[in-house]
């Protein structure tokens, strides 16, 4: 059995990741590039995708970066072919590219909706499917970062929480349909992460950010390499077992508001 956080424990598989020239998904590429993986990095920008990958071969790992929107299923599939052809059959797929921002129901477009569910969810069954037909299986590992709003409601997020609500059924869906490959399907749900761009775009100003952070039981941020060392776990054998979940690293996020401090509060009467 391999040690999930001993080094090169990814020697000799190939990763590809959709949503990779920053933040999260490109710190993820990281950890897997370190632990010996080859990675493909998908974005929509060539100079972005291209700068991420050379931050990887700087550093000595194999990476390659191509531009595809997620949207553009063709698109996908002929990064997901170049895999194959470069590196082999691809044993890890994170499905993390998405677009957000704050927006009132009442003030956001059809299109403005339809945008988000299109990169997000659309995009994240459009990368895992182009994949399947070039997976090394049995034991082909595949993830989509979902968002503790999947299953807790949040104003100004009707779109993303949609969104990431049909992850997290595709993830179940698609455990069901492809376990008897040997493939494993699974979501990582982040809290906010700190240094990132949805944090950014969700905490803009000082006092929403405090706001935020107070309600998380952790009360802190999390790091890119709290969910990377997630997505490293899940593609190793030691999470051979486990298919169909999505996996809260959130620092208590999912579990709602959490500021009232129960530990100074007076103990009850009587
Ligand atoms: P980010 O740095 O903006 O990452 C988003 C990535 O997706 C970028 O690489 C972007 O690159 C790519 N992208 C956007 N639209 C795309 C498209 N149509 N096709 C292909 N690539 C596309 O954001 P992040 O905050 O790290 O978020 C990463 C993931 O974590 C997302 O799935 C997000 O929902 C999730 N998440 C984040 C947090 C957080 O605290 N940050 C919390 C929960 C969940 P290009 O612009 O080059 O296309
Ligand atoms: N508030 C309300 N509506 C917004 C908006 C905002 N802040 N930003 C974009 N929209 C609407 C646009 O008005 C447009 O609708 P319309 O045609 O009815 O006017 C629709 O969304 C599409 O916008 P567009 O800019 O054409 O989309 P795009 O495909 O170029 O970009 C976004 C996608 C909007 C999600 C963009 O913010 C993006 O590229 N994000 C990637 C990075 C990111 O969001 N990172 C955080 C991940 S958690």
């Amino acid at each position: 059995m391999q040690d999930a956080f001993r080094d090169q424990v990814l020697a000799g598989k190939v990763a590809l990741i959709a949503g990779a020239s920053s933040g999260i998904n490109l710190g993820i590429a990281q950890r897997l590039a370190e632990a010996g993986a080859k990675v493909m990095l998908i974005s929509r920008s060539p100079e972005r995708i291209e700068a991420a990958a050379r931050t990887l071969t700087e550093a000595g790992h194999t990476a390659l970066g191509r531009a595809a929107d997620v949207r553009d299923y063709d698109a996908i599939a002929a990064v997901c072919q170049e895999t194959e052809d470069t590196f082999g059959k691809i044993d890890i797929v994170v499905s993390g590219a998405a677009g957000n921002f704050r927006a009132p129901a009442a003030h956001l477009s059809a299109n403005g909706f339809r945008t988000v569910i299109e990169i997000d969810l659309i995009g994240s069954f459009n990368v895992l499917r182009a994949s399947f037909a070039h997976l090394n299986t049995p034991g082909a590992s595949l993830m989509s970062i979902t968002a503790p709003g999947a299953v807790r409601p949040s104003t100004f997020q009707v779109h993303a929480n949609a969104a990431k609500a049909g992850i997290n059924q595709m993830t179940r869906c698609l455990a069901m349909e492809w376990g008897p490959a040997g493939i494993r399907v699974n979501a990582i749900s982040p809290g906010p992460i700190a240094d990132t761009e949805g944090v950014a775009r969700l905490a803009a100003t000082p006092e929403r950010e405090q706001a935020l952070r107070n309600r998380l039981a952790l009360r802190d941020y999390g790091t890119k390499r709290d969910i990377a060392d997630v997505a490293l776990f899940l593609s190793t054998e030691n999470a051979r077992y486990i298919t169909g979940t999505v996996i809260d690293c959130d620092g208590g996020s999912g579990l709602g508001d959490a500021s009232e401090d129960a530990l100074t509060a007076p103990p009850p009467r009587g």
